[in-house]
């Protein structure tokens, strides 16, 4: 039976306005996540994973951020447009964010524990109110030795990679359907990731967690994700199960990332990797976006943007070589 489709991001465009003009930093991403499946986010910096993640619960800046259309729905309630104590509500229960930058997003003020236990309180006050052993419980998870002293370190008391791991264990403190981890491993080391890849894995298998795993490191995807979604210029140009995206990509840009890949196949190896920069989000290329550094380059391409289309039924690309009106194959 096919899994249960729990979040749907149709055409979402988030756009800042700023003094030195609109930055398109999500312009028209779409996806689907599933119960219990863990959806990769990929994509060079500045494409607007970061800034996707956030538009879901509506935590970017705003002003100067602003969701100019699009829907975000969780079991149909658009997140985007539903009232603000609703929303408040699903935050943290229904959908957790880990946030790529942990420095950031903890209180200074407050101990990791006490924010740890705030989370729990708000959110499962008749549940749950052994949070204090809850939030030892989640630390110990994560592989924070001595937890029960560490609840009691204010975050600037904590190395990088041990903010890191206790911003997961808040994200999982009310047992989300959805946990949303941006660059999640970045700062911690090789063992403590495998650790950390494993205790998602295995929440996602017990809980039927549902995963939104944002990475630029192509080998994670290999490890976690069920199927990856290629985000370029604001916006999905490839959506495919892994397997797929790391073996037979299809849009130009998939692969050129894979090509960068050091251990993938002999093959793709060969390939050269992406010439030129990613796009200025102000300034986004007419056309297909990828098309200044796209070694397959067409008329077209410069001018008529690609619509997402099907490459074999599980794999979509946003791409005009897969395009038989195009190229004129059939
Ligand atoms: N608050 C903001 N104001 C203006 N521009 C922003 C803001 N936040 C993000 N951006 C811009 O949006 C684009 C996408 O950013 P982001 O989603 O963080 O990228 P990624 O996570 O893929 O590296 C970048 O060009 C970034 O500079
Ligand atoms: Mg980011």
């Amino acid at each position: 039976m096919a899994a249960k489709t729990i979040l749907e991001v149709k055409d979402l465009k988030t756009w800042f306005y700023t003094r030195r003009g609109i930055v398109k930093a999500v312009n028209g991403v779409s996806f689907t996540l599933d119960e219990g499946e863990c959806l990769c986010l990929v994509g060079e910096s500045g494409c607007g994973k970061s800034v996707t993640a956030l538009s879901i619960l509506r935590l970017f800046d705003s002003p100067p951020g602003k969701i100019v259309e699009g829907k975000v729905l969780y079991e149909g309630l658009d997140l985007t447009t539903c009232a603000m104590p609703l929303l408040r509500s699903i935050r943290g229960k229904d959908i957790a964010m880990v946030f790529q930058n942990a420095q950031s997003a903890l209180n200074p003020v407050f101990t990791i524990g006490d924010q740890i236990e705030e989370q729990i309180n708000t959110h499962m006050p008749h549940h749950d109110r052994n949070s204090r052993q809850k939030a030892t419980a989640l630390l110990e998870e994560m592989k924070i030795p001595e937890a029960a002293e560490a609840l009691k370190m204010y975050p600037h008391q904590m190395s990088g990679g041990m903010k890191q791991r206790a911003m997961i264990a808040m994200g999982l403190s009310c047992d989300p359907r959805i946990l949303i981890a941006d660059e999640p491993t970045t700062a911690v080391d090789v063992t403590i990731r495998a650790q950390i890849i494993y205790i998602l894995q295995e929440l996602k298998a017990r809980r039927n967690m549902s995963i939104i795993f944002i990475t630029h490191d192509l080998s994670l995807v290999r490890e976690i994700g069920d199927r990856a979604a290629v985000v370029y210029a604001g916006k999905v140009v490839e959506i495919a199960p892994v397997e797929h995206i790391l073996n037979k990509p299809a849009h130009p840009y998939t692969i050129g990332l894979i090509s960068c890949l050091p251990d993938i196949s002999a093959d793709l190896k060969r390939l050269p990797s992406i010439p030129g920069n990613t796009p200025n989000p102000i300034d986004i290329p007419s056309g297909c976006p990828f098309h200044p550094r796209c070694p397959s380059v067409m008329d077209i391409c410069r001018t008529v943007e690609p619509e997402m289309l099907n490459i074999s039924g599980v794999q979509i690309a946003a791409c005009h070589l897969y395009d038989a009106n195009v190229t004129g194959k059939r």
